[in-house]
């Protein structure tokens, strides 16, 4: 039962146990003990042109299919399923798009599955013990959330046969289809992003960092420019080869036990320690990001420049927070499309 709860978007034999055996067929309601309630997302299907998933057990290893990883946390989850949504709305082949979803609590299986009953996914069970001894208290609380690091641990949570992934955050909505970003190049590089060089990186590190070589010499020779980690491209492959999540894990060993700390910020700075300078650029329209602004000054961002396909709430202000108190910015708008919480009529 659980496994054919785990696959049941992959084949058509489970659709037809499931048609046949009326003990399976009733689903629990899409409320949950947490009071969500989404609406059912439309069918989205494959075009003529797609490549037809080869059906059969291990589904999640077919190689047609584009693998996106996204936490859900409860605090965040309208923003995940708007997500989801928003993927399956502008992708093509949108039957060819497996779904990772990473949780600290297992309930919201049930919600997910109701909300796109045709969705292929896979939830993944993170222990929050496995990072809470190695977290340090950051300058934002939000950024102290174990599911915030889930995101090192792709590589580790996600069976072997699933070498490329998408990671995304759960405050931002695609409107361009996925296949495209799934095919960039990565070169010989273990991750990409969009990269801004711009942006003065002393500012990711403090003082005590910059002044002693042992922390600060591993930026020498490279030219490190920050990047994002809430849109990455990552050879799970190469991050297995190279053992990175334990290198993310010393990193994070070394913040907690410095007498003072070396970074401000959460999961980004071991990223950046490890990546910056070695990432594989990708083009800024998949991450304009910074549109939650700061909701302290209530500031709302304008975008950037330049084309658009993916929006990017990260900042402190979210989108759908600010809707419910009637208090939106001008590009709310943008998301509120893709949102699906409330009751269905
Ligand atoms: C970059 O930030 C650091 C630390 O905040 C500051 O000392 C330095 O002047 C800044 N550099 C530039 C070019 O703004």
């Amino acid at each position: 039962m659980l496994w054919i709860m785990r696959f049941s978007g992959c084949f058509s034999a489970v659709m037809m146990m499931i048609a046949l055996s009326p003990s399976l067929q009733s689903f629990p309601p899409i409320e949950t003990s947490h009071k969500f309630s989404f609406q059912k997302a439309p069918a989205f299907h494959n075009a003529d042109e797609c490549n037809s998933p080869t059906f059969g057990k291990l589904c999640v290893c077919d190689p047609s299919l584009v693998h996106v990883a996204i936490t859900l946390d409860v605090e965040y989850l309208r923003g995940s399923i708007a997500a989801v949504h928003s993927i399956l709305q502008h992708s093509k082949c949108p039957e060819s798009i497996f779904f990772h979803f990473l949780v600290s609590e297992t309930t919201l299986e049930t919600l997910v599955r109701a909300t796109f009953p045709e969705l292929k996914f896979e939830f993944y069970y993170f222990d929050p013990e496995k990072v809470r001894g190695l977290i340090s208290s950051s300058v934002r609380q939000e950024l102290e959330q174990p599911l915030n690091y889930a995101r090192n641990y792709l590589a580790d949570l996600l069976e072997p046969c699933v070498r490329r992934v998408i990671y995304l955050d759960s405050d931002l909505v695609l409107v361009d289809d996925i296949s495209k970003l799934w095919s960039t190049s990565l070169g010989k590089k273990a991750i990409g992003a969009p990269e801004y060089c711009h942006a003065n990186f002393t500012k990711y590190f403090t003082g005590y960092f910059w002044s002693d070589s042992r922390f600060s010499g591993v930026f020498s020779r490279r030219n490190p420019c920050y990047f994002n980690t809430g849109v990455m491209v990552i050879d799970l492959g190469k991050w297995r080869r190279f053992g990175y999540t334990r290198r993310i894990e010393k990193w994070m060993e070394i913040q907690k036990t410095s007498p003072t700390r070396i970074y401000e910020l959460g999961s980004l700075p071991p990223f950046l320690l490890l990546f910056a300078g070695h990432v594989a650029p990708i083009e800024h329209r998949w991450n304009q990001h910074g549109l939650g602004g700061d909701n302290v000054r209530g500031s709302c961002r304008e975008l950037h420049p330049g084309p658009v396909s993916l929006l990017h709430w990260s900042g402190s202000g979210k989108p759908w927070i600010r809707l419910d108190s009637k208090q939106p910015c001008p590009l709310d708008s943008l998301w509120s499309p893709y949102d699906l919480y409330g009751h269905s009529t």
